[in-house]
Formats: structure tokens, sequence, C-alpha cells
């Protein structure tokens, strides 16, 4: 199996990694959340100044930690795709030349690809086909998993992405960014049943959580005028309701389309409620369901070198010719990709 020198910069984490197949020997993950954090949410030209600032010594950090030198790197991978344009360009342009400058195959990955191979690098038994929940800040997808770069996208968010949800929704009560890590702790100690919330009405195994969000913003707008905010009964019954939402449609899904095991990624996989409410509800239909553990769930690049590493070993190579794209869907994935002979 091939060693991947990966590259991570979709969005505000700077992340290199190196990996042979399922096995990681370095994993550098640069958070930029205190950068970001004083404006609320990511600002798409900081995110690129600092992953532009910060690159050359994550990879320089994940070589020494490997312990490897470039002899014993087989192919540079990088995502190219979807994220913020200029993010994405940073790490895919450090990829190439590393390419070029050692005479390796570049890989360009899909980040949604990623995140569903981050959950081979948790579970060694896990094999297509499966059920993948992707909830993340920017995504909210289910995704029927046949095999290396062959996807059914079979439900997604029409507006918000669940991540993005409870951001806003933190926002509103005046919680710090990212807001779901805030809302769960907070939740904790807040009655999920006190504000009964719409979970949002769509069709088939689509989601909306714009709906949710307006409901929120209302009544406390509404609580506001009553004196000081009951924030933890207000942050535990949004949380439960995008729990109750997400397991419904994913276990529907599965039964459905004859899925027996799911698999969630994505960093809201993260949500101790969403976890509790899957992990009852799969039991209850006999479905088997696997989370990896928090730090494979957000963005990093273990992930992206295990996903690059399973097509490098197909033959799927990338030309450097390649552009980044903000919006691919993961169905076209291949399309990345030219065959080497
Ligand atoms: O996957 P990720 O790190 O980055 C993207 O690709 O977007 O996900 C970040 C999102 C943020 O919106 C954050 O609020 C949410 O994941 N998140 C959580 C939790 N931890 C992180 N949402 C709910 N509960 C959590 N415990
Ligand atoms: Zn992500």
């Amino acid at each position: 199996m091939p060693t991947i020198l990966a590259i991570e910069t979709s969005c505000d984490e700077t992340a290199v990694a190196i990996v042979n197949n399922r096995e990681v020997y370095s994993s550098i993950v640069a958070s930029q959340i205190d950068s970001h954090s004083p404006y609320g949410g990511v600002v798409p030209e900081i995110a690129s100044r600092q992953h532009l600032e910060t690159i050359n010594i994550c990879i320089e950090k994940a070589l020494c930690q490997s312990g490897l030198d470039w002899a014993g790197i087989d192919g540079i991978a990088a995502t190219v795709a979807p994220g913020l344009v200029g993010a994405l360009m940073v790490g895919m342009t450090a990829a190439k030349t590393l390419a070029i400058l050692h005479h390796k195959p570049f890989i360009g990955v899909h980040h949604l690809e990623g995140h569903i191979y981050a959950s081979y690098l948790a579970e060694e038994a896990l094999k297509p086909p499966f059920l993948c929940l992707l909830v993340s800040g920017g995504h909210t997808s289910l995704i029927g998993v046949k095999d290396c770069g062959d996807y059914e996208m079979l439900g997604s968010t029409l507006d918000d992405a669940a991540g993005e949800a409870f951001d806003k929704v933190a926002r509103l009560l005046s919680l710090s960014y990212p807001g779901g890590p805030v809302i769960d702790r907070i939740s904790q100690q807040g009655n999920p049943k006190r504000f009964p919330l719409p979970p949002g009405k769509v069709g088939g195994y689509d989601y909306s959580f714009s709906g949710l969000k307006t409901a929120v913003s209302r009544l406390v707008e509404k609580l506001r005028s009553f004196g000081e905010l009951p924030t933890a009964d207000l942050a535990a019954s949004f949380q439960e309701t995008v729990a109750r939402a997400l397991t419904k449609k994913t276990i529907a899904c599965a039964l459905d389309r004859g899925f027996s095991t799911i698999a969630i990624g994505g960093g809201v996989a993260a949500n101790s409620c969403l976890r509790q409410h899957l992990q009852t509800a799969a039991l209850a239909h006999n479905l088997q369901v696997y989370f990896p553990p928090l730090k494979l769930c957000t963005d990093n690049a273990a992930m992206i070198g295990c996903a690059a590493a399973d097509h490098f070993a197909r033959g799927h190579v990338s030309p450097l010719s390649l552009g980044v794209s903000s919006r691919l869907p993961i169905t076209e994935v291949m399309s990345l990709y030219a065959g080497i002979s």
C-alpha cells in the first residue's frame, strides 16, 4: 500500500498527515478558531492568509513526526473540492509544488470523500456498502457508499448545514463560536422538552434547518422581553430537535435502502445528544452504527491521505492541470482523476 503525504486546507484548519493505507504515521492539525471567533464565523481572507503562513511548518512537523524522508513518500495529496477557493488553493499549490520537486504523483481529493474515509481509519472492519451521515459546518449529507469513488447522494440540506445551524443559534443565545461544543455542554443543564420546536418539513431524506433557526430567533425575542433568557433550556430544546430530525431520516434511509451499517462523520458527529439518539434508534432496528473519535470527525489530513491512498492504489492520479472547486458534488469525484497505465 502506498504512503501518502496529504494536505487539507479547505476551511479553517491547516492540516498535514502521512498515512499508509489505514495506518496514520503522523497527523498535524493547526486550528484557526481563535482567529475567526471574534467574527462569529470563518473569514475566507483570514483563512487563506493563515494557511499560507502555517503550511510549511505543518509539512515539516508531519515529516519529522513520521520519521520518514521524501524517499519514503509515494504520492502527495491535497483537498481540491469543495471548500473556500482561496484556502483550497494554498494546500493544492503546496502539494503540486512538492510533487514536482520530489517527482511524485499528485492526487486531488474530494473533502467529503475524506470524511467518509475517516470512518475507515476508525473502524478496521468497515466495508462498503454502508450509509454515511455527514454533518459538519458546511455539509449535511446522507451518502450511500458503494465503493472507492462510487457514491450516491441520498439526502442533503436545502439551506443551512447542521453545524451552521448550531453556530447561528449559539450566536442568538450570545454563546461563543463555534457554537456546537458550547450548546452541547450547556444543554447538559437544560430541559430539552421545555420548548417544542419545528424540526423542518421537507420530504424524502433532505433536511432544512432555517425554519428551526427562525423559530429559535422568535422565541429568544419573546423570552427576552420577560427577563433573563433560559439559555440552557433553549439550547437543549434546539439540540434535541436537530438530533431527532437527523436520527429519524438517517434510520428511515438506512431501512428503506437496505443498509445494515451506518457511519457518521463531520464535527456535529461529536454531539452527545445525536450520538445517544442514533445509538438507541440503531439498536432498536438492529442496525450497526459507527462513531469515529472526535479528532477524526473534525477536519484533518489523515482522512484525506487515507482516501488518496485508496485511489492511488487503484491507479487514480490527478493531472497537474487540475484546479480547485468550491462546489463539486461527491458523485463527480472520479472527474479528479486520470488513470495511469
Ligand atoms: O467538520 P468540521 O470540523 O468542519 C467543517 O468541515 O465544517 O465541523 C465544524 C462544525 C461547527 O459548526 C461546530 O459548531 C460543529 O461542527 N460541532 C458540533 C460539536 N462539535 C463541533 N456541533 C454540535 N455538537 C458538538 N459537540
Ligand atoms: Zn469537513
